[in-house]
């Protein structure tokens, strides 16, 4: 029986959906703290730049390659370039892989809001804060515990379908946690570290921006936009017709760009804003230090905060979970319930291993955040710039853009790509 497939209800759908799987952790303890360190705005410069010269071709691309062949990641690449089949492959590996031990991460979110709701961080010291986050980290079963209830929460997403599951959820979630996260930076520039915090943030420092720094200014911008893995082309399959590829782009790039600055905004000030701390990246920023700040803000502060984490977390989480979902549908031909079962239980396998051995989990996030995203990101670029049928490409981007994007998309994204791989390597 032939079904027909799956679309998003609304171009807004679209948009929002895409946001969500951009907006996520990499936003919240990666951006801010890499601004800081990286030169504050003279960093901020160059991400935008490389945003629009390199990422936002390849966001197109990828849009490009999967509105014209409304497949999924390696659907889509037999169809228009089968000799680069094996790359559809390591694109759906590495999006089962961030989705395995992104999930354990998501867990700690879910653990943190629960904990938060219940009232469990009030008048928390830095050291029993600390505590927590280890015991929490160190303890097997709270741990599997938290995973497999938030990757459980994306398979219902995932298994509704994807108007009915991801379009509504992120139509509803999205604005809810722009306002969430408006309502925390309001509340964190009154702090008395607010000069300081944006200042960190802000002030530019051009002396700062050596190769390493624009290097991770462009590694950053792709893991933010989702990029190189599939998770926007399998999005853009779902869209009808009218949409538009080159718009979905530049809102979701706001969208993301507006969040991480926020984040940062809503952070940095609190940082601050306790004598002799500094800030730091990941986990310990936003598990150890933020609980401490925020929950002498009012009982609502570290509520509304990890609400927000979680919520970003899991729009991210399911736009990998679909990319795995979408090539089981329609290159195995699984009914959707089908595929979603399936990946859950691979996912908690390998998830499971993460969560309880470090050296795997880190061995997933440096392959797939180094090696694979960077080598799909530059595969996208060649099938559409080099592949695909120029009028083809054209007629599915649909825009007046289009060619100034195709200029970018077939010279200036792959060069500056492989230079950037290159260098890392070196
Ligand atoms: N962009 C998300 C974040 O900032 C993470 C993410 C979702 C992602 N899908 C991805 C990263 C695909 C790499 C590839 O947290």
């Amino acid at each position: 029986m032939h079904q027909q497939r799956e679309h998003f209800g609304s171009r807004f759908a679209v948009i929002m959906a895409l946001a969500g799987s951009a907006v996520g952790l990499g936003n919240i303890w990666r951006f801010p703290y890499m601004v800081g360190r990286h030169g504050g705005g003279a960093f901020i410069i160059v991400y935008i730049v490389c945003s629009l010269l390199v990422s936002l071709p390849v966001f197109f691309a990828e849009g490009i390659l999967g509105k014209s062949t409304r497949l999924n990641t390696l659907g889509a690449i037999k169809k228009v370039a089968p000799k680069w089949r094996w790359a559809g492959y390591m694109g759906i590996l590495a999006a089962f892989v961030i989705t395995s031990y992104y999930s354990v991460v998501g867990g700690w979110s879910l653990d943190y809001f629960i904990r938060s709701v219940s009232g469990g961080f009030k008048g928390l010291s830095m050291e029993a804060s600390a505590g927590i986050f280890s015991r929490m980290t160190s303890s097997a079963w709270e741990t599997l515990v938290s995973f497999f209830g938030f990757l459980l929460l994306s398979a219902m997403v995932v298994a509704a379908g994807v108007e009915k599951g991801i379009g509504r959820f992120s139509k509803l979630m999205m604005p809810l946690l722009f306002f969430m996260i408006v309502l925390i930076v309001v509340k964190s520039l009154s702090l008395p570290g607010a000069k300081q915090g944006m200042d960190y943030l802000l002030k530019p420092d051009f002396s700062k921006l050596d190769g390493p720094a624009i290097a991770a200014a462009l590694g950053q911008s792709f893991f933010s936009l989702s990029l190189g893995v599939g998770c926007v082309l399998t999005y853009s399959s779902y869209m009808k017709s009218d949409g538009k590829i080159f718009q979905t782009g530049l809102w979701t790039a706001l969208f993301d760009t507006i969040f991480a600055l926020m984040a940062g905004f809503a952070i940095m000030p609190a940082v601050f804003s306790v004598e002799g701390l500094e800030p730091s990246a990941g986990p310990s920023l936003v598990y150890e230090t933020l609980p401490v700040i925020f929950s002498q803000m009012g009982v609502l502060v570290p509520v509304i905060f990890f609400l927000a984490v979680l919520i970003a977390a899991f729009t991210s989480s399911i736009s990998m979970y679909e990319v795995v979902v979408a090539w089981l549908v329609d290159e195995k031909k699984m009914p959707r319930p089908r595929a979603v079962l399936l990946v859950f239980v691979a996912a908690a396998a390998l998830g499971t291993v993460c969560a309880l051995v470090p050296a795997v989990f880190n061995a997933c996030d440096f392959s797939t955040s180094n090696i694979f995203m960077t080598l799909g990101a530059l595969i996208f670029v060649i099938i559409v710039g080099w592949c695909m049928p120029s009028h083809i490409a054209r007629d599915t981007f649909d825009g007046k853009a289009w060619p100034v994007v195709h200029f970018l998309i077939k010279w200036i994204a792959p060069v500056a790509i492989a230079a950037i791989a290159v260098t890392n390597l070196l």
